[in-house]
């Protein structure tokens, strides 16, 4: 498939390159310029492009920016084909993005940057750590898969970001509509834990709304303070004691 992705960090960057790897043609763009990134594409197997060109001439967008940036980036989709799909991989973290008061208030995040860019959204490949995305992709035979969700309205679109998901090493569960996907946000269950598709289908069901803020907020800030002594593993441990 043709798919442009805007945002070149961690999670941006990585997509590129196992989309790449198994065949798909990858645009990829950030804010500073196709030419500052020009290494970063080369290393990855795709084309460094600026915003407006990864939107251009491709069948899915995938967006891996901060949550905040989300609002810039509206005239970008302005021109852009209503058959086109829309991944949004991001979580909103108020000390890093800003508070936002309707998120804060409930309003789904994936909602809300589908408001800012007035475009349908599939939302994948948030729930889980870059280091997992990296380095912990499976093939669909192994044992222990991990897995992660999907969230979106459109069953057809949701199926093709599912197949990609599927091509990254990971099982994809559909974890139904947008409106639901509060369930896959940070301080929840199914947010990094590496669990199987079937924990995670369980993970998604034990949710809890009013309690994910609050453990999300405590858990960031347990990691900002422990910084690069902890570790993956220990990320994942301490993600999943928070929400059990
Ligand atoms: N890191 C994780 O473990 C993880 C896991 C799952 C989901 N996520 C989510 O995925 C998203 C990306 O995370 P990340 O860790 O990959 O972030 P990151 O490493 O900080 O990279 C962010 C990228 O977004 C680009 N960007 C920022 N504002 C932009 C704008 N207005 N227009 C175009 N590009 C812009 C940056 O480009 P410049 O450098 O040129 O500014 C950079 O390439 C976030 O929402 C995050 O919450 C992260």
């Amino acid at each position: 498939m043709k798919i442009g992705i805007i945002g070149a960090g961690n999670i941006g960057a990585t997509l590129a390159r196992k989309l790449a790897a198994q065949g798909h043609e990858i645009k990829i763009a950030n804010s500073k310029g196709p030419e500052t990134l020009a290494d970063l594409a080369r290393n990855v197997g795709a084309s460094a492009v600026s915003k407006e060109e990864a939107v251009a001439d491709v069948e899915v967008v995938i967006l891996s920016v901060p949550f905040g940036s989300h609002s810039d980036l509206a005239t970008v989709f302005q021109n852009v084909q209503e058959d086109v799909i829309v991944v949004d991989t991001s979580n909103y973290y108020p000390f890093r993005d800003g508070a936002i008061p309707e998120v804060d208030a409930g309003k789904p995040e994936s909602v809300w940057v589908s408001e800012q860019i007035k475009r349908p959204i599939v939302k994948a490949w948030n729930a889980v750590l870059a280091a997992t995305l990296s380095e912990r992709g499976q093939q669909p035979t192994d044992k222990g898969r991990i897995a992660i969700p999907v969230a979106g309205d459109d069953p057809k679109s949701k199926l093709v970001v599912m197949k990609l998901v599927e091509e990254t090493g990971f099982d994809p569960v559909d974890s139904g509509e947008l409106g639901s996907s509060w369930r896959q946000q940070s301080g929840t269950p199914a947010y990094c834990t590496e669990l199987t598709a079937e924990e995670l289908k369980a993970a998604l069901e034990a949710a809890d709304r009013s309690r994910a803020a609050s453990v999300r907020d405590t858990l960031i800030k347990q990691f900002m303070e422990a910084g690069a002594t902890i570790s993956h593993d220990d990320m994942v441990a301490r993600n999943r004691a928070a929400t059990a």
